[in-house]
């Protein structure tokens, strides 16, 4: 039988139509309009279309957003003052710099400049820290994301083996925190697989939830799913493609064609998980513009 599809575009649009109304009544009471600054730095492809993404989308609910496109051999001093710029702005609610930088640039010296407060991104020591201690900070888009599928798709994540793939700072490490987290739409317990992991499949086929971000274009093939499996697909892959006029095509790192059949639900890529990090962000940008005029 074939998967459920885990739809992130019509879960995103309801929570972005709510958002909206939310963003007016900010305007109407205390004449805030929410927002968020992008820095991109370099001309990496996909990263220049992410950013194109979460500017539409802030759009689109009328967040502002404003984009600070920088060389990428600007000198890190030059980033750095731009970020306490953005710190001190007071249009500016959201901070996010797209990952990854090019080489030469230190993403941890870069990511702690920023004020703790505006970091929507959530990748902040102190807002990972609060995020380990269950302290009222910003969750990281991603993980916050797949975490808002499970919960709105009625998938009881509580007392079930999650099973991650990828120890990433952005994805697999927060995810592992979060789901086993007492509370609603946690209260797993997690394996976390990664590259140094002997047989992955053993552990994959254990799952009841499978989460994969590890960066590799179908890597997690049907033999390492077991029936009635739920699969969140967290990669965004470009693969080589003549046949489109773009030259390729993205793809997730779930052999989609094939888990899909045993799976019991799975998310597409593209459209899963992706229009929740996007959704999450804006979340995220909306809370720190509460938080500025004193409430959440
Ligand atoms: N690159 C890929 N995903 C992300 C993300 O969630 N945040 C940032 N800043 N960069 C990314």
């Amino acid at each position: 039988m074939s998967a459920t599809i885990l739809d992130g575009n019509e879960i995103s649009a309801g929570m972005r139509e709510e958002m909206r109304q939310e963003v007016a009544d900010l305007k109407a009471r205390y004449n805030v309009v929410p927002g968020l600054a992008v820095v991109l730095v370099g001309e990496d492809p996909a990263s220049l279309s992410y950013v194109k993404g979460k500017q539409l989308a802030c759009e689109k609910i009328d967040i502002f957003s404003r984009e600070h496109h920088l060389e990428a051999n600007v000198p890190e001093e030059h980033l750095l003052g731009l970020i306490r710029e953005l710190n001190e702005d007071s249009q500016i609610h959201g901070i996010l710099v797209q990952l990854p930088l090019p080489d030469g640039h230190s993403e941890s010296r870069v990511l702690n400049a920023i004020n703790p407060s505006k970091d929507v991104d959530g990748l902040h020591p102190v807002n990972l820290g609060r995020m380990v201690r269950q302290e009222e900070g910003f969750l990281p888009c991603t993980p916050h994301g797949v975490k808002h599928i499970l919960i709105r798709s009625g998938i009881e994540v509580s007392g079930k083996h999650v099973v991650t793939v990828g120890r990433s700072i952005l994805v697999g490490r927060p995810i592992a925190n979060i789901l086993t987290q007492k509370g609603d739409g946690a209260n797993a317990t997690v394996t976390m697989c990664h590259t140094g992991t002997p047989d992955i499949g053993a552990h994959t086929r254990m799952a009841d939830i499978l989460i994969v971000a590890a960066n590799q274009p179908n890597i997690i093939e049907a033999s390492m799913v077991s029936a009635g499996t739920v699969v969140i697909d967290v990669g965004v892959e470009r693969v080589k493609d003549s046949s489109r006029k773009r030259g390729y095509r993205l793809t997730g790192n779930v052999d989609f064609d094939r888990v899909k059949e045993k799976a019991a639900a799975i998310t597409p890529v593209p459209g899963g998980v992706g229009p929740m990090t996007i959704t999450m962000l804006l979340f995220n940008t909306i809370l720190s513009a509460k938080r500025s005029v004193g409430f959440d």
